[in-house]
């Protein structure tokens, strides 16, 4: 048993839509999540400058005593996770990338055309092709950036039809040329727009990584006797800059359990309870 919290950080709000899993999945485990919001988007960022933003992140989330820490952002997997395992070899590190390769190349039939979306670095780094065909080489994937998204999210513009035009935009062609069977949501953002995207494109079928990660963070916990059990650690939520939105995603997550979370403005250290 290990009642100490997992790490999960983000450039912004998109890690947090993996929580809603975790704790379905594993209730009685605890978090700390760090959003760089102050410094969001990473996904058109050059290579060194998202390392680097993560190696403090994930130092600062080591100091905290995490028992693992969860890369909840596509585009940290698919540039430095060997780099954060390497610098940090004590607490275990996973990315979100290559456990939904896993889930594509095992679970994908090879008649099934499948497409992934993401930010520019995310894309033109080829993680997710490479690392599904590591699974199946036979498996069509296709890939293509959708770098618009990540902004409009943050800033809370999904239920509309901007969200909407954008999304057809970047996604009629992609789908329709391509005849894809199935996407991959290959941004922690994109669950956020996810019903957008079903009712644009009904056809599809959504693989989301936010859920499939949980999965490897089962693995991890066993191999390790690791589970929680009974902690009355509170969950904690620092954001580099507290947005309003970033708030709001947390109150939406959880709205039943309004006393176990607290906010604090990491640069500022100026923690907001409720
Ligand atoms: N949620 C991050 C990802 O999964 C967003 C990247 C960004 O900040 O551009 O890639």
């Amino acid at each position: 048993m290990d009642n100490r919290p997992i790490g999960f950080f983000d450039s912004g709000l998109g890690g947090l839509t993996c929580i809603p899993y975790l704790m379905r999945e594993l209730p009685e485990e605890k978090i700390i999540y760090f959003g760089d919001t102050a410094r969001t988007p990473y996904g058109s960022k050059a290579t060194r400058t998202i390392r680097s933003f993560s190696m403090e992140i994930a130092d600062f989330l080591v100091k905290s005593d995490v028992k693992m820490i969860v890369i909840a952002c596509n585009t940290v997997s698919a540039t430095c996770v060997y780099d954060l395992q390497q610098k940090f070899p004590q607490t275990p590190i996973i990315g979100i990338i290559e456990p939904t390769a896993r889930y594509v190349g095992t679970y994908r039939g090879v008649k099934d055309k499948v497409g992934v979306i993401g930010t520019k670095v995310t894309i033109t780094s080829h993680a997710y092709k490479d690392m599904i065909h590591m699974y199946n080489e036979k498996l069509d994937i296709v890939e293509t950036p959708c770098p618009a998204f990540v902004p409009l999210i943050e800033e809370g513009i999904i239920d509309n039809e901007i969200m909407d035009l954008t999304i057809k935009y970047y996604m009629d062609s992609f789908v329709n040329d391509n005849d894809l069977d199935a996407i991959v949501l290959g941004c922690t953002h994109y669950p956020l727009i996810k019903k957008n995207i079903e009712r644009l494109y009904p056809h599809l079928d959504i693989i989301n990584p936010s859920d499939i990660v949980v999965g490897r963070i089962r693995e991890v916990l066993d191999d390790r006797d690791g589970f929680a059990s009974g902690s009355d650690f509170t969950n904690v939520f620092y954001a580099s800059d507290l947005s309003e939105n970033f708030i709001n995603m947390i109150d939406k997550i959880f709205k039943e359990e309004e006393t176990k979370v607290k906010f604090l403005n990491f640069d500022l250290e100026r923690e907001i309870s409720r």
